[in-house]
């Protein structure tokens, strides 16, 4: 399976940060927030990733991840000229799909928990069908909204419904088969004009091939789509990488952990940034 992480822009709240620099690129702690999705990537082994951004922001994200050789993985880069809606990173990626299937993870969405890998590898080995994700909140009218029923069997999908009939939030984690493109193409825009993801699931929910897993509640996911929110998800980053001493979403060592690049190179890629204590806890899984 391939991924695709979409780091464009849309209506933000982040503003007037948003204005001077890319939000998937600004910090989450100790490391731009787009190192967070693309973790989630590569957890499910995924080595095949389109990045889609703005045409401003774009070449910010080329810089700063390159072909992705040093970590075993390679990028692909694509614009997104208007933010029309989530659904169109599967026509937008199309080409880069090449008829397989696709995961999709949203640039500002941060997961972190026990067997969240194992979880990824049983998502992103479906042959047919989707697998999405429901996570509960407290407030979940600003998210996509799952309903079940008594046997947690799905009933329904409503995007931000202002009166939710469930409080199990959609994250913006999307495992899909290869019909995906078609199925994204025959999409028409939402009252607000978007492509919206939700009508893509609910077309897996039609024909009867959607799956929902749920996250238990001690599992973390944070999407970063506002300043406070941003402070939080820093806060959790620092809070457990200096209790435990492990880091969250370290892409080079998940590339070692995988086999996706020798010691040696995963010291070469600490070494670069010996200065700063990233470069040291790389550096040091190897000695
Ligand atoms: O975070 C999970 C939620 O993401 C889901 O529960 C919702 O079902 C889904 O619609 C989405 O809701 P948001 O309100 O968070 O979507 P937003 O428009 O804020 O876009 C999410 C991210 O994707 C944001 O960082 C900007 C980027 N984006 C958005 C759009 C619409 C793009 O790159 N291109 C786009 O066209």
């Amino acid at each position: 399976m391939k991924g695709i992480i979409l780091a464009g822009g849309s209506a933000t709240r982040l503003f007037p940060l948003s204005k001077a620099i890319s939000k998937q690129i600004m910090p989450v702690y100790d490391k731009p927030m787009i190192y967070y999705p693309l973790s989630t990537l590569m957890l499910a082994g995924i080595r095949e990733i389109l990045v889609i951004s703005t045409p401003r922001d774009l070449p910010m994200f080329e810089e700063l991840l390159g072909s992705g050789e040093d970590l075993g993985i390679r990028f692909e880069y694509k614009v997104q000229h208007q933010p029309n809606g989530l659904a169109q990173a599967f026509v937008l990626g199309a080409d880069f799909l090449n008829g397989e299937g696709g995961c999709l993870i949203l640039g500002d969405n941060l997961f972190y928990g026990q067997n969240f890998s194992a979880m990824l590898q049983r998502a992103s080995s479906i042959e047919r069908g989707a697998c999405i994700f429901g996570y509960a909140v407290k407030d979940p009218r600003a998210y996509g909204v799952v309903e079940f029923d008594s046997q947690m069997n799905v009933v329904s999908l409503e995007e931000k419904p202002a009166q939710p009939k469930s409080n199990y939030a959609v994250p913006g984690l999307y495992f899909y088969d290869n019909t995906v493109v078609q199925k994204a193409k025959e999409l028409k825009p939402s009252a607000r004009g978007e492509y919206e993801i939700t009508d893509l699931n609910k077309l897996f929910l039609k024909e009867g091939t959607l799956r929902v897993e749920t996250f238990g509640r001690g599992f973390t996911w944070l999407d970063t789509g506002n300043c406070n929110s941003l402070l939080e998800a820093s806060n959790f980053v620092a809070t457990i990488q200096n209790r435990q001493g492990f880091y969250i979403s370290c892409i080079e060592e998940i590339a070692w952990r995988n086999g996706w690049i020798s010691s040696e190179q995963l010291y070469n890629l600490g070494r670069r940034l010996e200065k700063t204590e990233y470069g040291q806890y790389i550096m040091a899984l190897v000695n």
